[in-house]
């Protein structure tokens, strides 16, 4: 395998290995919490512990850390491959020097999200981070399928990275609504946000199905996807060669 194609194979692997098994441990704590919370109202007993509802907060923050993580990368591959393929910092060296200081600035208002206790500065980094992944995903080099936004791997995956920042914002809010209105608010938005997750194992999938090795490329390109025929030189080269 290509240096490039193990690059390419990064981004679905942490996806794969660490962000959709954190998917479950949190719906699994999420559906403790939610029971235990139910059945104390109704003034039973629960055999569900506390402990549930502090290891959903904590396991949530590795989701939401994964999740936006899993995003950045997911750009990270196709904008400096595409960089270094293109020449870009010799040709457009401004554009690639403030892309690169977009995904550092990202990165540092999503850390800095979970160091500060003030509500305030809560909102401006999680705003700043969803604002810095819109940008970066606003650069041409990433594939958004704007034409087929609704089943996009692009827009499900900045949806749900932004859901999962919004998640981690108003955490000190879940717990503070004694009307549990931010309650509501967390459970509705985090239904979609594990709809969207549903999507993003569909439309990854099909993503690396339509990415060729990268000894492939050169014989697929002469592919028409329209009619969805190849030369026959294409295919026999194709063929031949595995
Ligand atoms: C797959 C994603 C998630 C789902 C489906 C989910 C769903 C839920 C549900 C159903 C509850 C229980 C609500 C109730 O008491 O009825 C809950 C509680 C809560 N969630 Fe999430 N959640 C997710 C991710 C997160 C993340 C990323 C965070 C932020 C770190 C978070 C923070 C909280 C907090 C603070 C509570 C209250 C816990 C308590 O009462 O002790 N959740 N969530
Ligand atoms: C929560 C999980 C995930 C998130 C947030 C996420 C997010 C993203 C984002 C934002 C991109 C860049 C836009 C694009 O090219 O479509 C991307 C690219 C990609 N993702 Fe994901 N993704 C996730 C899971 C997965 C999974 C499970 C797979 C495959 C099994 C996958 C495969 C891919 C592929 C093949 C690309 C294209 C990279 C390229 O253009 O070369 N992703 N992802």
């Amino acid at each position: 395998m290509e240096l490039d194609d193990f690059f390419a194979l990064i981004h679905p692997a942490i996806a794969v290995v660490i962000v959709f098994p954190l998917i479950g441990i949190v719906t699994h704590r999420a559906w403790q919490v939610r029971q235990r919370r139910l059945q104390l109202a109704n003034g039973e007993k629960s055999k569900i512990p506390p402990i549930v509802g502090s290891e959903h907060v904590e396991i949530g923050n590795w989701l939401s850390i994964g999740v936006v993580g899993a995003a950045i990368l997911g750009m990270a591959y196709p904008i400096f491959s595409r960089f270094l393929k293109n020449d870009t910092f010799a040709k457009d060296p401004l554009r690639a020097f403030w892309v690169t200081a977009m995904f550092m600035i990202t990165t540092a208002t999503f850390t800095f999200l979970f160091k500060v206790k003030i509500k305030t500065w809560r909102n401006i980094f999680a705003a700043a981070t969803a604002i810095g992944l819109l940008l970066i995903g606003a650069q041409p080099e990433v594939f958004r399928r704007d034409n087929e936004w609704f089943f996009s791997h692009y827009y499900y995956g900045v949806a749900a990275a932004i859901l999962m920042i919004f998640s981690v914002a108003i955490t000190q809010e879940i717990y503070r609504d004694k009307q549990n209105r931010w309650r509501y608010i967390h459970i509705i938005l985090n239904c979609l946000a594990l709809l969207l997750f549903v999507g993003q194992g569909m439309t990854g999938a099909r993503d690396l199905l339509s990415i060729p090795y990268s000894w492939q490329k050169e014989h697929l390109r002469q592919c028409d996807s329209k009619t969805r025929t190849c030369p026959p030189k294409a295919i026999t080269s194709f063929v031949g060669d595995r």
